[in-house]
């Protein structure tokens, strides 16, 4: 979007969708196009906590991570308003599910097929599992992600800047971001 004006963000921007979907990396393109802020849920959780969320799940189990995983949903929707890119996993837990439902957000739908083709850093996705498992677990999310989704865009064959240049006019047309006059 133009880059001559300024924006402001009223409320926070959460973006779900199976992993790999590229939540962060379209949270980031989107908040640097605007000139607004951007946090990832994983990296705000392994600085937290001193190691990476695959590295966390393998020690001490997914259960433990999912506790933590909605404190730092929590903290970050506490601060001031920013996109934020959540953990594939994030609609696990039916409470998680219901701060969604009253939040706005922007579901990235993908396949597991695709998922797997983008995903460079499986290290850090011990719950990908193998193909077959994968298709299994972005089946039964996908219609969580749905439930909870203001917006839901198709990812398939479609760059970061393609994606960008779709959501940041829905953004602009829903309210939640605002050219602000000078
Ligand atoms: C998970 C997704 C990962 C990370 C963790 C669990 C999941 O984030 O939170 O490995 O259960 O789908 P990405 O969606 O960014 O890969």
């Amino acid at each position: 979007m133009e880059h001559d004006c300024t924006y402001t963000l009223r409320e926070p921007v959460l973006f779900v969708g199976f992993m790999g979907a590229g939540k962060t990396s379209l949270a980031r393109r989107i908040a640097r196009d605007l000139g607004l802020t951007s946090v990832d849920a994983d990296t705000f959780f392994s600085r937290r906590i001193g190691m990476p969320a695959g590295a966390f799940i393998a020690e001490y189990g997914e259960a433990a991570f999912r506790e933590q995983e909605t404190a730092v949903l929590t903290e970050l929707l506490d601060r001031e308003p920013a996109f934020i890119s959540c953990g594939g996993g994030i609609v696990e837990r039916p409470e998680n599910l219901e701060v969604l439902r009253s939040r706005f957000v922007v579901y990235l739908r993908t396949t597991a097929d695709e998922s797997r083709q983008r995903i460079t850093n499986m290290k850090n996705r011990p719950l990908f599992g193998d193909i077959e498992a994968a298709r299994e677990l972005a089946g039964r999310r996908a219609p969580l992600y749905e439930a909870v989704a203001d917006v839901t865009i198709d990812t398939a064959g479609l760059s970061v800047a393609a994606l960008a240049a779709k959501v940041e006019p829905v953004l602009v047309e829903r309210g939640v971001v605002c050219r602000r006059q000078e």
